[in-house]
C-alpha cells in the first residue's frame, strides 16, 4: 500500500431509498454517521437535493457538505463538455479524499441502477481510492410495496425501461414483459399514456409520483392526466392486459 492510499479517505456511494425516512438500511445510516463530506448531487433544472433532505438527519453534526450540479445525460462519452462537468466533480471528490476525509455520496433508492453516481464510480475506477457502494431500495420497489402491488411472480417477466428511450423498444417491452416499470416519464409521458392506451393497459397501470415525499401522488387514472407536467421523480408501474 502507498503513503497516499493510507492517507486517502473512502469514498461511499449511499443509497438513501426515495423519501420515506424508514427505508433507509443501516449501512447507509451507518456510512452517513460516519462520513465528514457529503456531496449532494442536484440537475441543472433544480435547486434542491432529495437525497441530501433524506440523508441530512444521520448526518455527523459538524459534516461538510458540497453540492455538486450535473447535466442529465444518456452518458457522457461523445459530449466533452459535459465530460468536463463530470471531471471537475469527480477531481473536487479526489481533493477532499486525499485530504484525508471520508466523503459519501447520496442517491435516491439505489446508487447502481440509473444514477448519476454511476458516472462517478466510473470516474474514480482507476484513481486508486477506496470506493463502497451501499445498495438502496429503489424507487419502483418501495413504490410497489407501498401501494401494495406484486410486481412479479412465478415464471413472469418484468422489463425496467426509461421513458426516454426510443419509443419502439418501450413497445416492445410492453408487449414481451408481464410487467413493465417505466422510469422517468416526465419525459415522453403523452406517448407512453398513446402506448397504454393502445393496448388496452391504462385500467391496470399506475402511476407515481415523488413516492415517500410529503406531495407524494398516486395516480391511476393516468389518461386524464396526460397533459400534465410531471415531477421528475415519477414512474409507472404496468401489467400487460391479458384480454
Ligand atoms: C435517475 S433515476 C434514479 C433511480 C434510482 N437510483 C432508483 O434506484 O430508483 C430517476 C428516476 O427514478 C424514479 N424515482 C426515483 N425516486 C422516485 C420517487 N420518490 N417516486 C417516484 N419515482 C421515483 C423516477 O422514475 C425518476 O425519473
Amino acid at each position: 500500500m502507498t503513503l497516499t492510499e493510507k492517507t486517502t479517505g473512502t469514498f461511499y456511494g449511499i443509497g438513501v431509498g426515495t423519501g420515506d425516512p424508514e427505508l433507509l438500511t443501516v449501512k447507509a445510516i451507518n456510512a452517513l454517521k460516519k462520513i465528514d463530506v457529503l456531496i449532494a448531487p442536484k440537475t441543472e433544472k433544480k435547486d434542491d437535493s432529495v437525497a441530501l433532505s433524506i440523508a441530512q438527519p444521520y448526518l455527523k453534526s459538524d459534516a461538510q457538505i458540497v453540492y455538486q450540479t450535473f447535466p442529465m445525460v444518456k452518458d457522457f462519452a461523445d459530449d466533452n463538455e459535459v465530460l468536463a462537468v463530470f471531471e471537475s466533480n469527480r477531481d473536487e471528490i479526489l481533493q477532499l479524499l486525499r485530504s484525508g476525509k471520508d466523503v459519501g455520496f447520496a442517491t435516491i433508492g439505489d446508487p447502481m441502477f440509473y444514477s448519476t453516481y454511476i458516472y462517478i464510480f466510473r470516474l474514480l475506477k482507476d484513481s486508486g481510492v477506496n470506493v463502497e457502494t451501499i445498495a438502496g431500495v429503489p424507487a419502483f420497489l418501495a413504490i410497489a410495496s407501498q401501494i401494495g402491488r406484486p410486481l412479479v411472480f412465478g415464471n413472469d417477466i418484468i422489463t425496467i425501461i426509461p421513458a426516454t428511450a426510443n419509443l419502439d423498444a418501450i413497445n416492445h417491452a410492453l408487449d414481451n414483459s408481464d410487467a413493465t416499470v417505466i422510469m422517468k416519464v416526465y419525459k415522453n409521458f403523452p406517448e407512453i399514456v398513446d402506448a397504454l392506451k393502445s393496448r388496452n393497459m391504462l385500467d391496470d397501470a399506475v402511476l407515481v409520483s415523488r413516492a415517500g415525499l410529503d406531495d407524494e401522488k398516486i395516480i391511476t387514472d393516468i389518461a386524464a392526466h396526460k397533459d400534465d407536467s410531471l415531477n421528475y421523480l415519477s414512474t409507472i408501474l404496468t401489467r400487460r392486459s391479458h384480454d
